[in-house]
């Protein structure tokens, strides 16, 4: 099954094309993501007008890109997904238009795809990851602790009571002069930084509820950042160092606890999986690494340029939906609120 997936909910205009032969993996025969970087990086985040204008004017190369790298016709495809939601409506509207026009055109079923599920599946894209695993899936937008039950089920364990995690990394960035967006950044400026120097909070740390609070922590580094003033390289570096290793105790601590949450609901998960963008940070990754380890599950990482927005996720949870008989019609309305 050949599936074309869009994406364009957030700062980056992508599309791809995903083959589906079982339960997975699949194989991802062109991924084109246009990043909108520049576009934003003078107002330190996402303004959704130029988001939406800018989808407009790269859409069209960027599905014709996708089409060419894959040696893929229209007429060949199987169907064509795309995000319609949640995220900033402007850019919603852009990619479900166009993938509802491509849809009429190759007279293919079309797949309205929730942008949290696609980051969800992308395990299985990339694995081929047996239902159920449990899910920590950590973007600009969202932090959720996840049991993923099968394609279409799934049960919150946990989320956050304030910011989520790549915000929190982004509203450091932003606060210590670094550029948007703030996570890659961050851990960057870590690298070179004493992350015992500045003792930052680990809010949540060994309550039963899988939840997160990140705001607490977020101000207390502005707090150290003032009291530090003027800052010196080295004093960033060592904020940075500080907050990320705050953040990595905190989550690997809330997976330990939604682990725990899992297994007496749901019995062994396959799997611990982690998505989204801020799934790129290593020192996340590490800690996640020697949790599962512990824990005795494999824990299942995306690919760096799987982690942030990408049309082979909207693909690849299209083809998983098409798979099960499930198509939308061509009157599927944005759903800028859609949670998983
Ligand atoms: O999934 P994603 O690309 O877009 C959303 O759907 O939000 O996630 C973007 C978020 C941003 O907040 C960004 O700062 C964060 O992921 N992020 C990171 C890293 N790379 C991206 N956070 C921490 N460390 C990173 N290396
Ligand atoms: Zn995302």
């Amino acid at each position: 099954m050949l599936v074309l997936g869009l994406e364009t909910t957030c700062d980056e205009t992508a599309a791809a094309i995903v083959r589906r032969t079982g339960e997975g993996p699949g194989e991802i025969l062109s991924n084109v993501v246009r990043a909108q970087v520049e576009e934003h990086a003078a107002f330190g985040g996402v303004v959704p007008e130029i988001a939406a204008r800018a989808h407009v004017e790269a859409l069209d190369g960027v599905v014709e890109a996708a089409l060419e790298q894959a040696g893929v016709e229209l007429a060949e495809l199987d169907g064509v997904a795309a995000a319609a939601g949640p995220g900033l409506v402007g850019g919603v509207i852009v990619g479900l238009t166009a993938a509802k026009a491509l849809a009429l055109v190759a007279q293919r079923p079309f797949v309205a795809v929730n942008h949290l599920e696609a980051h969800a599946l992308t395990a299985r894209l990339t694995d081929g990851v047996p239902f159920p695993y449990l899910l920590l899936l950590a973007s600009g937008g969202h932090t959720q602790l996840v049991a993923a039950l099968g394609v279409g089920r799934y049960v919150r364990l946990g989320t956050t009571v304030d910011d989520a995690l790549g915000e929190a990394f982004d509203k450091v960035a932003k606060m210590l002069g670094l550029g948007y967006p703030g996570g890659p950044q961050v851990e960057r400026r870590a690298e070179t930084g004493d992350p015992v120097r500045f003792a930052f909070p680990r809010p949540m740390f060994g309550r039963e509820q899988p939840d997160f609070s990140l705001s607490g922590l977020k101000t207390a580094v502005r707090l150290a950042a003032e009291k530090a003033a003027p800052l010196s390289e080295q004093d960033v570096d060592d904020l940075c160092a500080g907050f990320q290793a705050a953040v990595t105790d905190v989550v690997a601590n809330r997976v330990r606890a939604a682990a725990r949450l899992f297994i007496q609901r749901f019995g062994q998960p396959s799997a611990l999986v982690v998505a989204g963008g801020v799934a790129a940070n290593g020192s996340i990754r590490l800690a996640l690494t020697r949790l599962a380890g512990e824990l005795g599950l494999r824990l299942i990482a995306p690919p760096l340029n799987l982690c942030g927005d990408n049309g082979a996720m909207i693909a690849w949870a299209g083809a998983e939906r098409l798979a099960l008989g499930l198509e939308d019609g061509l009157d599927f309305a944005p759903r800028p609120r859609w949670p998983l």
